[in-house]
């Protein structure tokens, strides 16, 4: 076993010494040190042997594989370093590196950031909430009891027991005010889910941005400063804002907001069938119901709220057709922003 042992040793150094190129080596390394090389083998013979044998025989074993191994490290670095010393070399150094294609952000995440940078200039935080939520949260505390009709537009996604997918972003201001009271002024980016056909302006789930300001004595005025300014910051310094009188049911009073079409400034275009506006959000002063449920005195404080589809922003901004665009993943598409 010994002598079997030491022949392996000089055949395979010999046979190192003898390899041409890395291929040659990698043969070699595999046929003596490979799961099922020569030194694999002996090493299985080990257990056959005498009890009187098996200590020398082990020993040889661990100085011969290292030994092996250091001639077979040696033997590459000769070629790595003749290769780089050869003016023959087909490598040619001076080429320049592979470009990695560096991808960027979604169209849907740069606008959810650039209407967060517009909001935060203006002091408001920005605040995330769970996508899985209560029925509490997502309706009752905000004044949109079991039976009300308003909660069938809402409708969503059920977990189980009282846990759905929310169905807007306004539960987070359930959860803020609960947990901060007053005074506030946040803005809540995030997903939201609704069981929509999907079509060329519905999906089953999209982006929304929520805000929220109460303080003592907010004032609709405020809401319409803020929106202003966010629009302005958004579209363009010559944009105009309309409140058209709606229903939320936890706002009161609510309205839907409209800006001077961005294509057409207002004179009327497709884009917005003729009508020279473009609806862009929800809003309205905060109900006092809401207040209740989250234990802030509405007799003391006021605010207002309001809640924008990101999808619906970035469409007009960017003039988009077609919301399926934006999560089917189309090089193509992504691409251009
Ligand atoms: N949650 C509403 C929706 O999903 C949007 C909304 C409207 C939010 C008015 C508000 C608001 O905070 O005041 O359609």
């Amino acid at each position: 076993m010994i002598e079997q042992l030491n022949n392996l040793k000089e055949t395979a150094i010999s046979q190192i010494k003898e390899a041409k190129n890395a291929d040659d080596l990698e043969a070699v390394r595999i046929k003596y040190l490979g799961r099922k090389g020569e030194m694999a083998k002996v090493m299985g013979l080990i257990s056959s042997l005498p009890d009187s044998e098996k200590p020398a025989a082990g020993r040889l074993i661990n100085q011969v594989k290292p030994l092996l191994e250091e001639e077979i490290s040696k033997k590459q670095k000769s070629f790595t370093l003749a290769e780089k010393q050869n003016p023959q070399s087909k490598k040619d150094l001076t080429m320049p590196g592979h470009r990695f294609e560096s991808g960027h952000t979604h169209p849907i995440t740069q606008t959810i950031s650039d209407i967060c940078a517009i909001f935060r200039h203006m002091g408001f935080a920005v605040v995330e909430g769970p996508e899985i939520e209560t029925e509490h949260n997502n309706f009752e505390a905000l004044n949109i009891p079991l039976n009300h009709p308003s909660r069938d537009a809402f409708d969503t996604f059920y977990i189980k027991n009282e846990f759905l997918l929310r169905s807007h972003t306004s539960p987070v201001q359930v959860r803020y005010m609960t947990k901060h009271k007053s005074p506030l002024a946040i803005i809540v980016p995030g997903k939201v889910f609704r069981p929509d056909a999907v079509d060329a302006s519905h999906s089953f789930m999209f982006h929304q941005v929520e805000g929220l300001m109460v303080d003592e004595r907010v004032s609709l005025a405020h809401l319409r400063g803020v929106l202003f300014e966010f629009c302005r910051q958004l579209f363009g310094e010559d944009i105009k804002l309309r409140f058209r009188p709606h229903f939320f049911p936890f706002t009161e009073p609510s309205a839907e907001v409209d800006v001077s079409c961005i294509i057409c400034k207002g004179a009327g275009c497709s884009v917005c069938s003729q009508k020279g506006w473009l609806e862009i959000l929800g809003a309205g002063m905060v109900n006092p119901k809401v207040f209740k449920a989250v234990g802030i005195d509405s007799e003391k404080y006021t605010g207002f709220a309001f809640g924008m589809g990101v999808e619906r922003i970035a469409m007009l901004k960017y003039g988009i057709n077609d919301i399926r665009l934006f999560f089917e993943n189309d090089i193509r598409f992504l691409e251009q922003f």
